[in-house]
């Protein structure tokens, strides 16, 4: 009999702590990330979710422990150095020029990748517009191309931002709160359309996430943060139905 081939290992969290004051945001947390999985982090307000995505990404410095990715210390790079190596992170709040139009912004993603800052008119060169449609495409975003943001739904800014992300060609994705902020009719649109480019792009994510029926449905991981530590981590079916995690955090 052979044996199913075991997922490539992408990141490794190994013992991560830090506080704030007296608030251990982070104790002894220690994860792994493998290739093309979608892992949900789930827990009450002040759990330490973002801090874990921010020690992973170059925002916070831990105080112990270590981040490893594809075999490489990170734990002391900086967040550009870090984006560069191929872990892409969107914030809760999406980081886009609200005043630009959606093609701008995948245009300004693209030039980002490439050079200098050349002003608004260099971002609008025709050499990034191929890169800047072929997002727009992915993120299913081409009836709103020449919208201005300010004009356009809080899903579409999420995904505008998602894609911005993706511009850098990441192997893992660090999403805080995907669905905040989005109808709850555009919410499961929003995840299809991230599930579907991820797929296509071969892109692991970690995504932060408060709603259970995202979770149930988008996840193949989740792990339960609970004061600073991992209490439980496996498949949505075995972790949402834990005792344990009912109590705490459900
Ligand atoms: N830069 C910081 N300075 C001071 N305290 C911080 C900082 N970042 C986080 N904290 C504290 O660390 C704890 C964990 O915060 P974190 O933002 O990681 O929680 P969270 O699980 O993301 O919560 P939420 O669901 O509300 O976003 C909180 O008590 C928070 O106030
Ligand atoms: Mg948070």
């Amino acid at each position: 009999m052979t044996e199913a081939p075991q997922p490539a290992l992408l990141l490794q969290a190994r013992g991560l702590a830090i506080s704030f004051g007296g608030v251990h945001a982070a104790r002894d947390i220690s994860i792994d990330v493998y290739e093309h999985e979608r892992l949900a982090i789930i827990g009450q307000n002040g759990a330490g979710k973002s801090t874990f995505l921010n020690m992973c990404t170059g925002y916070l410095r831990p105080e112990a422990g270590q981040v490893v990715y594809r075999a490489r210390d990170i734990t002391r790079l900086t967040p550009h150095e870090i984006a560069r190596l191929g872990i892409a992170r969107a914030f809760q709040h999406p980081q886009v020029f609200i005043e630009h139009t959606v093609l701008d912004n995948l245009r300004f993603a693209s030039s980002a990748c490439g050079g200098f800052w050349q002003g608004w008119r260099g971002v609008r060169s025709p050499r990034y517009d191929d890169k800047a449609r072929e997002l727009a495409a992915l993120f299913r975003l081409e009836s709103v191309t020449e919208k201005r943001v300010s004009e356009t739904s809080e899903g579409t800014r999420k995904l505008l931002d998602i894609a911005m992300a993706l511009a850098l060609e990441p192997r893992l994705l660090m999403l805080d709160e995907p669905t905040s902020g989005v109808s709850a009719e555009d919410k499961f649109k929003v995840m299809d359309t991230l599930r579907d480019a991820l797929d296509i792009r071969g892109v692991a994510a970690v995504f932060v996430e408060h709603d259970m029926d995202v979770v149930r449905n988008y996840a193949e991981r989740v792990a339960v943060w609970v004061e600073g530590r991992i209490l439980a981590a496996g498949p949505p079916d075995d972790v949402l139905h834990d005792p344990r995690v009912l109590e705490s955090v459900l």
